[in-house]
């Protein structure tokens, strides 16, 4: 499985991010687009960046019933995205049918993999608001062996359960891990964060990097900076 870095480009408007993606002259990196740049300019964001050679994480995180999400992800299918995702708590169903939506008639599809748990979403708002009554750490792994068992590639998750969701999964089960800073940097309002190289050295298959690589005064150095790290 590739191992790349993945660069968040979580900008509101088509001129923000071809502004952004313009100083990348050399490598074309592996963007994510997420919800608010996809419901700020639609679909045409997605051909205009593929157009110019990028590979795209489209985040969208899918959750629905399951034939709507089956008709969902034969849209995206169609779009050329690279990597898609969903909820992985819309259940076993909803993920098939999503697998059954995105592939094509080739047989080719794009890399899908499942959001267990939000990292946003505490212990107690799980057991109190949600009902579930189990510590999260096993309410993730649950989830991740769901999304195997109903043939997904992999899972987004923190860096800090790369290495479990490996273990419980398989080794050739993706890891999507966000929440990754430079030892030097800034944080943010990530709480549990991971260098590129630590990350690396848990075994995460992809790394998605935002605003250490976004709001660098040198974004392409940046850049490179996490490949280096993460893939050497
Ligand atoms: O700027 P930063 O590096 O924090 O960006 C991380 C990206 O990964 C953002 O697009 C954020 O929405 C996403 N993400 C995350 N934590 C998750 C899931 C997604 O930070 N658990």
């Amino acid at each position: 499985m590739g191992k790349d870095v993945i660069v968040a480009c979580d900008f509101s408007s088509k001129a923000e991010v071809l502004g952004f993606l313009d100083r990348f002259t050399g490598v074309k990196p592996f963007v994510k687009i997420g919800m608010e740049l996809y419901y700020a300019e639609g679909p045409s964001i997605v051909r205009e960046i593929k157009k110019r050679g990028h590979r795209i994480f489209l985040d969208l995180k899918l959750h629905d019933i399951p034939n709507t999400v089956m008709k969902a992800m034969r849209v995206l299918s169609r779009l050329d995205v690279d990597m898609c995702n969903l909820h992985a708590a819309g259940t076993r169903a909803m993920m098939e049918a999503a697998l059954q939506g995105l592939t094509r008639e080739d047989g080719t599809r794009p890399i899908l993999i499942a959001v267990t748990q939000l990292t946003s979403t505490s212990q107690e708002a799980m057991t109190n608001e949600l009902l579930i009554d189990r510590p999260i750490d096993e309410v993730v792994m649950s989830y991740a062996l769901n999304a195997k068992l109903a043939g997904l590639d992999g899972v987004v998750c923190s860096p800090l359960e790369a290495r479990k969701v490996h273990e419980n999964c398989g080794s050739d089960f993706i890891t999507v891990t966000p929440g990754v800073r430079f030892a030097d940097g800034e944080k943010g309002d990530q709480v549990r964060v991971m260098t590129p190289a630590q990350a690396k050295e848990i075994g995460s298959d992809y790394i998605v990097v935002g605003r250490p690589i976004t709001a660098s005064p040198d974004p392409v150095a940046a850049y490179e900076r996490c490949l280096k790290d993460f893939i050497g």
